[in-house]
């Protein structure tokens, strides 16, 4: 199969609250608004080579409203809509707009919007926003968080293996790692690429019945030092952190989880490998070797397992609310060590 994606280009999500979702955005990651459709807000991080690679859009309730990823070529484009139709997945062709030609929309398997197109602009601020590298798509800013650009986005899914084999066979997706229970042969997470990152896309298991969910996006940072700052930088601003600062075992990855006012969640990342082995087998890792927690000294909250929309139903902060598939993997990655007999 020659390559058909090279890279997750923009995320549109939604929020009952566009205009604190939008503050959010701009005051507290230091985005920039860039664009305005409607009810649609377009922004950009300072590294982003496109013009933008976040839409906040006002809806009902939080949630992935598409994920758009670039493919490598005009001809690969081609080839990956043959591909999803091949495969039974009907899509729609759309015309050129907001700063990209045009484009194929579907929803996936398990519910997912996906957008891919080739013909996109490249982004060269002016003015105050210009850089004095070539390669800078606009200036660096110190302002909030200030992450050089998009990293991933998480999805949910009721079928992780089934998901991840969909992706990989139909667009070329490289699966980089699982994570199974200890205690029982369900997987309950996996990685995949289209690149040398060790993911840009995830996927956890969803037990809602809600096809089509997300459980967080997220930005990069260079540095582990950045990564500290914007921690403390998002404390002193009001916004909780979730989970992290810490390592995940898969990717190796710095992490740092908080939410944005419509309580979807958003991560921060640094550091990891590279990883650019072609026939790449995943591994299938257990909670207990640290898949989540690379130092396993920590848990993980509860409330790390909702995903967006909130399935119908009590809160998943309620105690012993959860349907059992949630229940049964915060219980299994909250802390391997309890379980080993070390805590
Ligand atoms: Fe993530």
């Amino acid at each position: 199969m020659i390559q058909l994606l090279s890279h997750l280009a923009h995320l549109e999500i939604t929020t009952p609250d566009l205009d604190a979702s939008v503050r959010f955005y701009e005051e507290q990651m230091g985005m920039r608004e860039v664009e305005r459709d409607g009810d649609s807000v377009f922004l950009r991080c300072w590294g982003d080579y496109y013009t933008y690679s976040l839409v906040v859009t006002r809806g009902e309730q939080p949630g992935l409203a598409h994920m758009a990823w670039r493919t490598s070529s005009p001809e690969a484009l081609e080839e990956a809509v043959r591909r999803i139709e091949a495969s039974g997945v009907q899509g729609e062709w759309r015309d050129a707009q907001h700063r990209h030609g045009r484009a194929y929309r579907f929803t996936g398997p398990y519910g997912h919007v996906m957008e891919l197109f080739w013909e996109v602009e490249k982004h060269r601020a002016e003015g105050q926003h210009r850089s004095q590298y070539p390669d800078r798509p606009s200036r660096r800013t110190n302002h909030g968080v200030a992450p050089r650009f998009l990293d991933h986005v998480t999805v949910a899914a009721s079928d992780v293996r089934g998901f991840a084999k969909w992706y990989r066979e139909t667009l070329g997706f490289r699966i980089m790692a699982y994570t199974s229970l200890d205690e029982a042969p369900v997987t309950v997470f996996a990685v995949l690429t289209t690149n040398e990152k060790s993911h840009d896309l995830g996927v956890v298991l969803d037990g809602s019945g809600v096809p089509g969910r997300v459980n967080h996006i997220a930005f990069w940072v260079d540095t582990r030092e950045e990564h500290l700052v914007a921690a403390d930088v998002l404390l002193e601003g009001g916004t909780a952190i979730e989970y992290g600062p810490s390592i995940h075992g898969i990717g190796e990855q710095t992490y740092l989880y908080f939410r944005e006012p419509s309580g979807l969640r958003v991560e921060l990342n640094t550091g990891g490998y590279r990883n650019y082995v072609p026939d790449w087998e995943p591994h299938d890792w257990k909670p207990s070797q640290g898949s989540n927690s690379l130092y396993r000294n920590s848990s993980m909250p509860h409330s790390m397992t909702e995903s967006f929309p909130p399935a119908p139903g009590p809160s998943a902060t309620e105690e012993g609310a959860l349907p059992g598939t949630e229940d049964d993997l915060a219980a299994a990655i909250q802390n391997p060590y309890a379980r080993q007999g070390r805590g």
